[in-house]
């Protein structure tokens, strides 16, 4: 039985314990790893066992302290197994981010209801039940909360619309919860994360609910998941509220503010020169 304390290693996180849900992979897996590099104890999860496993025997082998839990992040018993996990393996709880989700590749006219509604909870409830359950530690510890959203939060993307939607919900959410919480302590923050690198097996959800490969992103427009993970980890350690990751990402945020027809007429114009990037 691993002994229930935070071990003590150098870095800016030293002695904290943090959960990334939908850590087996992806920007997941590298904010994880980023994390253990600057001292804290990290609860990795997700829900396929080996993968998972073999991410936390990597970051193991690297000699970080880690613990892995399967669970699915849209139960909520499994949450509550995910919190205990912290709290069983390194005895506290100070940072959440809520990383897990599905995305999709599908237009709205077509998709299954059931699968509409799979996409939106994995991003909505996905990220209300880990802080539910791990809402007691946090406080204890006036720790930090941060979700993971994208750009397509801030306006909307044609093939997205649950995915947007779910992430449009917890921008909301953050600031409610900020203004109800004030008194605690608590940090609550987003990332709007724009278009990155992905591991060659990510699969998202066609219409009919069967998992297929992202649609294309021009590399160049990409950036990788270790930059995206130090901009997450810098906007934990300074407590942010809203950070916009990207050049690309600030210039569309900033059109569909200020020029919301222009940004439409941008997107409506590459859905018909750039069908692969959506479809
Ligand atoms: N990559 C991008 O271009 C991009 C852009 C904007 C925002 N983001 C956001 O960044 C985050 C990470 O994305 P990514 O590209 O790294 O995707 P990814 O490689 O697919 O990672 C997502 C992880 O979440 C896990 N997951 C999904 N549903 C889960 C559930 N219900 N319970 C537990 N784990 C679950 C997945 O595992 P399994 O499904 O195998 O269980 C996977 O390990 C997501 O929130 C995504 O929306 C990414």
């Amino acid at each position: 039985m691993p002994s229930p304390t935070a071990p003590a290693r150098p870095g800016i996180f030293a002695g904290l314990v943090a959960i990334v849900t939908g850590s087996e992979s992806g920007i997941g897996r590298e904010t994880a790893r980023l994390l253990c590099e600057a001292g804290a104890a990290v609860v990795l999860n997700g829900r396929q066992p080996e993968r998972l496993e073999h991410t936390r025997q990597v970051l193991a082998a690297a000699g970080h302290a880690v613990a892995a839990c399967v669970a699915d992040v849209t139960d909520y018993a499994d949450c509550e197994r995910l919190a205990a996990t912290a709290i069983t393996h390194f005895g506290r709880l100070d940072v959440l981010v809520t990383n897990a989700s599905i995305s999709q590749r599908a237009y709205f006219a077509d998709m299954q209801p059931e699968v509409f509604a799979r996409v939106l909870d994995s991003n909505v409830y996905g990220s209300v039940y880990p802080l539910m359950a791990a809402l007691p530690h946090l406080r204890a510890s006036r720790g930090s909360v941060t979700f993971i959203s994208s750009i397509s939060a801030l306006n909307g993307m044609p093939s997205g619309s649950a995915y947007c939607a779910g992430k449009a919900a917890i921008s909301n959410l953050a600031h409610t919860l900020r203004l109800e919480l004030a008194d605690t302590g608590l940090h609550f923050g987003v990332v709007h994360i724009g278009f990155t690198q992905n591991d060659p097996e990510k699969r998202v959800l066609d219409a009919a609910g069967q998992p297929v490969p992202i649609a294309h992103r021009p590399p160049r427009w990409q950036k990788s998941q270790a930059e995206v993970a130090a901009i997450i980890v810098r906007h934990i350690q300074k407590r942010k509220r809203r950070t916009v990751i990207s050049f690309l990402g600030r210039i569309i945020v900033l059109v569909h503010n200020t020029l919301p027809r222009l940004g439409d007429w941008v997107v409506l114009t590459t859905i018909k020169r750039m069908r692969k990037f959506y479809e």
